[in-house]
């Protein structure tokens, strides 16, 4: 069955075949929704025969992903995706709320949530049989498709930042990427990355530009699917499928606007295909200095105006967010909102998720920080059950890490030093 149908403008709606475009709307730069097949889906599958599929990883529902099986076995390329759903009794009370989980993309092989779409790019790649995939990255996109594509033997080269932390590049290095570091800003090294796979034919991996990434990120809003109903049973709690009780809140944090837009797609598909009652409610968190899609959601618009972006959070500092129409529409559609967070809240948050065994990176916490702000702005409720996504592992910024907690002491290898200590 030919699940994969084609494409939709997310601005105009013009219809395109699989094979008309690549990458954006040539009539107005638009980022494209990949459309599925869902009349013969719906057909095909009940909810159960993709749920029961014994594969852990996001390969578990490749029935609705527009690619054929990856190719080779059991590499990381197939452990990408099903990370762990954590339930954080001790940070709910803290925070006065009943219910609240942490889905620890973390877990990802390379630590972050942007192998899955890496997996599912470097899979349509060698369907399309493209010689080399090309990536701007602020590190972690492009780490996840250096090991990803290392993962199969494909060929890849990354352009990002030099000020990119040291353990990203140092993954995209090890991966055997080409790397070429640029003096210049994320952004310069996307436009760049661009050019460069229009002169020299390279397949182009960018966030916000190539459809498919979105499909990869749309797994998570599966697997909170299912979590959500095996979660149901064990806890009691209630998810919103109907109108008495508050939805389910899940925090993203938001940069280009790709995973945000991803996972309200993976929502999107589900509920067209009659398997999810009500979408869950979406809320994406920015750093206050990389507040593009924040602003454009708060001034009611849907034009992205840049910022000069400056924040800890490295993932998350953007001047031109590259899918910002739909990271808006994912909060708006869903009744979700936008919250804004300092570098200061995001290294406390850093600390906090510490105190449960949770490990973030800057952009990693700031869903977590984001969720203290709202509470406190009164956008959640205690009633409101939440699932905050850590996108990225706090073994990518050491450095980070290390100011969001004090020093260790230093002391001679002697008792008497201890018990002067303590
Ligand atoms: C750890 C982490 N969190 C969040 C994001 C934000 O994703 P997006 O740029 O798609 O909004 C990124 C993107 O690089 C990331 O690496
Ligand atoms: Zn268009």
């Amino acid at each position: 069955m030919n699940k994969f149908v084609g494409y939709r403008c997310s601005l105009c709606g013009e219809q395109y075949s699989p094979t008309a475009v690549t990458y954006i709307c040539p009539k107005d730069g638009g980022n494209l929704d990949v459309v599925l097949d869902y009349d013969s889906l719906k057909n095909k599958y009940k909810p159960e025969d993709i749920l029961s599929r014994s594969d852990p990883s996001l390969w578990r529902f490749l029935p609705l992903l527009p690619v054929q099986e990856p190719p080779g076995e059991a590499t990381p390329l197939h452990a990408a995706g099903g990370t762990p759903v954590f339930i954080l009794p001790r940070l709910a009370k803290k925070l006065g709320l009943q219910n609240l989980w942490l889905k620890d993309e973390s877990r990802n092989p390379t630590g972050s949530f942007k192998d899955r779409a890496s997996a599912i790019v470097v899979t349509r790649a060698q369907e399309m049989g493209a010689e080399i995939v090309v990536t701007a990255s602020t590190g972690n996109a492009g780490a996840a498709l250096a090991g990803m594509s290392a993962a199969v033997g494909q060929k890849a080269i990354i352009f990002a930042p030099k000020s990119a932390p040291q353990a990203k590049v140092a993954q995209l290095l090890v991966f055997g990427a080409k790397v070429i570091l640029i003096d210049g800003t994320y952004d310069d090294a996307f436009d760049l990355t661009v050019k460069a796979c229009n002169e020299f034919g390279w397949y182009c991996r960018n966030t916000g530009y190539n459809p498919f990434t979105a499909e990869g990120k749309k797994t998570a809003a599966f697997e909170i699917w299912q979590w959500w109903q095996d979660a149901h049973e064990k806890w009691h709690v209630e998810f919103g499928e109907d109108m008495d009780h508050p939805p389910l809140t899940v925090f993203v944090s938001v940069g280009d606007g790709n995973i945000i837009s991803g996972i309200h797609k993976g929502f999107k598909d589900l509920y067209q295909l009659g398997w999810l009652p009500r979408i869950p409610r979406i809320i994406g968190v920015q750093a206050e200095g990389s507040a593009a899609i924040s602003n454009a959601f708060h001034a009611d618009t849907e034009t992205i105006t840049p910022v000069s972006a400056t924040t800890i959070a490295d993932s998350i500092s953007v001047d031109l967010p590259r899918d910002g129409v739909r990271a808006v529409r994912a909060v708006k559609e869903t009744g979700g909102t936008y919250v804004n967070v300092s570098d200061e809240e995001i290294l406390k948050a850093i600390a906090e998720l510490g105190t449960v065994g949770a490990f973030a990176e800057p952009a990693g916490a700031a869903a977590y920080a984001g969720l203290v702000k709202a509470i406190t702005l009164g956008v959640v409720g205690s009633e409101d059950p939440i699932l905050v996504l850590n996108t990225g592992s706090g073994l990518k910024d050491v450095r980070a890490a290390m100011q969001a907690v004090q020093s260790a002491p230093i002391i001679e290898p002697t008792l008497e030093a201890v018990k002067r200590l303590l």
